[in-house]
């Protein structure tokens, strides 16, 4: 193929322009920088540990209105966690958390969850973001899947009119407080039934400054699921990593 010289270019150029191509594509770019802010979502984040420690205060970054769902509201740890966290910020009863959500994140330890998450009442047509993981160590803190099918699966199973994404699942809460500290990109793979749910949680974890990685229905939480195996397994055998997924480049 011939190389271009610069006349080619400019000639290619006035050709788009001529077109109106350029003003097209402007009006798309602002669509799509529009369309990119999120609007506020109010999100009860039920647990205030590790990863409801973490991501609260994140989503509260991000201009959203976030509500701590604990056992114990008026505890001197959460009542520092509410205002650690910008933005309308409170703490409440979970199921008065929950009540008050479009979101709710349901970060607890997997041997509490069940009963955590049906003590938050109806949760029909919420979005349920479950970043839980069933792990089972043996002696030498190898970690194994401890569940048939995925925690995810059993959530939704649990509260079937929910809409619940998986993610979040497979990194270390302290990278979830301070995605700058990766040193880099990561992915977050999410899986889900209802596309718009996963649309909305995508916007959380891209707004954070993750890249998504859209893995399917909720049945894709299985392997998911696997990852955080592989990755904890990767750590206690001395090669601690987190995920980033390079694109394949399209030609
Ligand atoms: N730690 C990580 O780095 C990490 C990373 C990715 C995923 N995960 C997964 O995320 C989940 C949470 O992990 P974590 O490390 O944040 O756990 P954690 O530090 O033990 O925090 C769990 C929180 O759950 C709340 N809780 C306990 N029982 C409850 C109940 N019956 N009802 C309502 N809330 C209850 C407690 O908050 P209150 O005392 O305020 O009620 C507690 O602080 C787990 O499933 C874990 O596998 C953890």
């Amino acid at each position: 193929m011939d190389s271009l010289t610069s006349d080619d270019l400019m000639n290619t150029f006035k050709r788009m322009f001529s077109r109106g191509l350029i003003l097209g594509l402007l009006v798309l770019f602002c669509s799509f920088a529009g369309s990119a802010q999120v609007a506020a979502e109010t999100i009860a984040v039920i647990g205030t540990g590790n990863v409801g420690g973490a991501l609260g205060p994140q989503f509260a970054k991000l201009g959203h209105d976030v509500i701590y769902g604990s056992r114990e509201p008026e505890r001197e740890d959460v009542q520092a966690l509410v205002s650690s966290s910008s933005g309308n910020a409170a703490a409440m009863l979970p199921v008065e958390a929950a009540a008050a959500a479009d979101i709710v994140v349901i970060a607890t330890k997997w041997a509490d969850t069940e009963v955590a998450l049906k003590s938050l009442g109806d949760l029909s047509g919420k979005i349920i973001l479950d970043p839980t993981n069933a792990v089972r160590r043996d002696a030498a803190g190898i970690r194994y899947h401890d569940v048939e099918t995925s925690t995810g699966e059993m959530i939704q199973g649990w509260a079937p009119d929910a809409m619940v994404v998986k993610a979040f699942n497979t990194l270390g809460s302290a990278t979830m407080a301070d995605p700058a500290s990766a040193g880099g990109p990561m992915s977050i793979p999410i899986a889900g039934n209802d596309a718009s749910a996963k649309a909305r949680i995508a916007s959380l974890v891209t707004g954070i400054g993750f890249e998504v990685v859209d893995m399917g229905d909720i049945t894709a939480a299985h392997a998911i699921e696997q990852m955080l195996i592989v990755r904890g397994n990767a750590a206690v055998l001395g090669s601690p990593f987190n995920y980033y997924f390079r694109p394949v480049p399209q030609n």
